[in-house]
């Protein structure tokens, strides 16, 4: 692992949205792995200045999002797939045919779990990969305890993360759908490129254990050290326990 601490979180999404343009322009046709999340908002928003301001072609890009919420359609507006056309794909010029984000209204989840690897796959593997990490040490929905090699499935969504996430659901974490599609910690881990970024003070605790504890299937994040290009972006709040 490779780790920045950058001198504020608004310079940790401008790096991350840099490495990921750099990474289009070097690659037009990138596959990008790509997150959701309050972390990922601010890298949105650079990432969509840098591709507007530089005029990188995004058009041969393809993407695929690391998870969704089990019984949200597309146009939901909690859903990942609208956060993505929100923050990110209604502005950059994507060919929507190469996006993908796991569909939660279909009817068999676990198949659709299965097939979304498998397009993982079709698509030749994922370039780079971006994570954030979540304050129980979840990447994706990879909950603590998850196996470290596993696979793209379905998983029931832990009482932390239904806490964490349930802003977004009116406050109430029973609102919170109890399960998700996640890419799994295996297939995260085959990523050409890692970048994870964790910012605010919430997540120091759980950053120092996810960079510097040992590896261990209770801190999913922690399988990011065996990991053989990643590099981890800081704010000074979130490297205070290193
Ligand atoms: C969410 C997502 C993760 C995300 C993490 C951190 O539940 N499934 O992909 O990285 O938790 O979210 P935030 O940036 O809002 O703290």
């Amino acid at each position: 692992m490779k780790i920045i601490i950058c001198p504020d979180s608004e310079r940790v999404a401008g790096v991350a949205a840099r490495l990921l343009a750099d990474q289009v322009r070097a690659r037009p046709e990138s596959v990008l792995g790509l997150a959701t999340g309050r972390t990922m908002e601010a890298i949105y928003r650079r990432l969509v200045g840098t591709v507007r301001a530089e005029g990188i072609d995004f058009s041969a890009v393809t993407t695929f999002n690391l998870d969704e919420y089990v019984g949200l359609p597309g146009g939901h507006a909690q859903s990942y797939r609208h956060y993505m056309e929100r923050h990110l794909f209604a502005h950059v010029g994507v060919d929507p045919g190469r996006t993908h984000v796991p569909d939660g209204a279909a009817p068999d989840a676990e198949a659709q779990a299965v097939a979304y690897e498998a397009r993982i796959g079709r698509a030749g593997g994922i370039d780079l990969q971006l994570l954030g990490l979540g304050e129980n040490g979840h990447i994706g929905f990879n909950e603590p305890l998850s196996s470290l090699a596993s696979r793209t499935r379905v998983v029931t969504l832990a009482r932390a993360t239904l806490a964490q996430n349930a802003g977004m659901f009116g406050g109430d974490p029973s609102h919170v759908p109890a399960r998700a599609i996640t890419m799994g910690t295996g297939t995260i881990l085959e990523a050409r490129k890692a970048l994870m970024v964790v910012t605010g003070a919430r997540k120091a605790a759980i950053a120092a254990r996810a960079i510097e504890g040992p590896v261990s299937a209770t801190v999913p994040g922690s399988a990011l050290q065996y990991h053989r290009d990643c590099l981890v972006l800081l704010d000074p709040a979130a490297a205070a326990a290193l």
